[in-house]
């Protein structure tokens, strides 16, 4: 390969290592969720309250861009393994702020399920693993679960300006659960 011969020198951009989605650049912002921040989330609220407080169930790691119309982030979401109960360790999920802002995640390790609730429509489900690549729609809710034994990492790029809705899925929350079973994962109906 030839080498670079050139006059004006190209910036070295930021870097994601596709193994992890760790970023490796200047303007990073980190965002950390323990089992403090979730209550009301798993099914089994008393089993939440049994793991300590600081238990840290995800990590967001943001590449900041200008919060402007038009603009785009990328974040990675770093997912621990676990359990509460026999639920599998989840974000905590969310609309769009802006409804009509769609979202892409792709898989880079670990394995899990991606939980979407439409606004108008039954809630469905993709299976997330390094090389999956996830189109979140407009007016579509999602969260991420790790099924697995090692973190979950999807990176993912929305909108700047989408915002996060996690009111609106409360009280009842998404319509699916994911559980450890004896005889394998369980994709179930949240009210069984
Ligand atoms: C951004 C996005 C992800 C999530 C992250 C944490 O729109 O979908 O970066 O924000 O996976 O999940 P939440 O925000 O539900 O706690
Ligand atoms: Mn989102």
């Amino acid at each position: 390969m030839k080498s670079l011969q050139l006059n004006v020198f190209p910036c070295v951009p930021p870097q994601v290592d596709l193994l992890t989605g760790r970023f490796d650049a200047e303007n990073l912002q980190y965002k950390s969720t323990c089992i403090r921040d979730l209550v009301g989330i798993f099914r089994d609220e008393s089993a939440r309250q049994l793991l300590p407080d600081s238990l840290e169930v995800y990590r967001v790691e943001i590449l900041v861009s200008p919060q402007q119309e038009g603009e785009l982030l990328a974040g990675t979401t770093h997912l621990m393994p676990g359990k509460v109960g026999d639920e599998f360790f989840m974000t905590r999920g969310h609309f769009h702020q802006r409804r009509e802002q769609a979202e892409f995640y792709f898989g880079l390790r670990g394995c899990g399920i991606l939980l979407l609730q439409p606004e108008a429509a039954p809630a469905y489900s993709e299976l997330v693993f390094a090389g999956s690549v996830h189109h979140i729609p407009s007016f579509t809710a999602h969260r991420l679960v790790n099924t697995g034994n090692d973190i979950l990492s999807a990176l993912a790029v929305w909108p700047a300006m989408a915002g996060h809705d996690y009111q609106a899925l409360q009280p009842e929350g998404f319509s699916l659960r994911v559980y450890d079973r004896e005889d394998g994962v369980f994709l179930e109906a949240a009210n069984v």
